[in-house]
């Protein structure tokens, strides 16, 4: 399988230290941000990896990671020209995945646990793509799962009254249907092609599979988020 890295956008929450760098190359305790969703790929045995970002600081990227081969992986580059989302950015991948399933990891997502075998379990299995839920005590930042018996009934982005306390993290697991999908959204309320509402495509027609996270999780979008998930990369490194 292959993976994919979404390393774009502007990273405002995150000003000053994103007015002259991008988001995922600030450090996450003991690495740049990148290398820590990038190490969930690697563990999980995927070694062919898209990086999608933005022009401003796609040299740094290359500086930092370079080819891969010092990594044991294989990296490819592409330059997103416009922020128009996290699904907009992900339609970039449609050449380099071809026929495969894959895995999607936004960059600024830090996971404490190896998610190799859902990896695994989805590629031998008839989902059409699986989301990865994490309970959560602020859910309103993220997009929320309904959960009906054990169905998974439909996914809310950044409800003000969540429906549960699980939110829907940055991995996804994707069939290359995935495109098709991307083609037919509208842009949300905030302008921007909505990764929930591809998921919710998904779901609406019964080939939406979903896994509960047991480890800690962040996405280091904000000051007090990027403090956790320095923590959470600490804590791992000790286990
Ligand atoms: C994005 C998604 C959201 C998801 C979150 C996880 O939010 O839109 O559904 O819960 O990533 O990191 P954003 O970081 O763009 O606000």
């Amino acid at each position: 399988m292959r993976g994919v890295i979404l390393a774009g956008g502007m990273g405002t929450r995150l000003r000053p230290l994103t007015n002259v760098t991008n988001k995922h190359l600030l450090p996450v305790y003991d690495k740049p941000m990148i290398m820590h969703p990038l190490n969930t790929l690697l563990k999980a045995g995927i070694t062919d990896i898209l990086i999608v970002t933005g022009k401003g600081n796609a040299g740094d990227f290359m500086k930092l990671l370079g080819s891969g081969h010092e990594l044991g992986c294989r990296l490819t580059y592409r330059l997103q020209d416009e922020e128009g989302g996290i699904a907009q950015a992900l339609s970039l991948a449609e050449h380099f995945v071809g026929n495969h399933k894959f895995v999607v990891v936004l960059g600024d997502n830090i996971l404490a646990d190896d998610v190799s075998e859902a990896i695994r379990s989805f590629e031998t299995s008839d989902e059409g793509a699986v989301v990865f839920l994490k309970e959560v005590p602020d859910a309103n930042r993220f997009g929320v799962a309904e959960i009906k018996g054990d169905r998974l009934v439909g996914i809310e982005e950044k409800p003000a009254k969540p429906k549960s306390n699980l939110a829907v993290i940055g991995l996804y697991l994707y069939s290359p249907s995935v495109f098709k999908v991307i083609k037919t959204l509208k842009p949300s309320a905030r302008g921007e092609y909505e990764i929930t509402d591809v998921n919710n495509h998904y779901i609406k027609k019964g080939e939406m599979g979903y896994r509960i996270l047991k480890g800690a999780w962040a996405d280091a979008g904000t000051f007090e988020s990027l403090y956790r998930a320095s923590t959470i990369a600490r804590q791992s490194k000790k286990n």
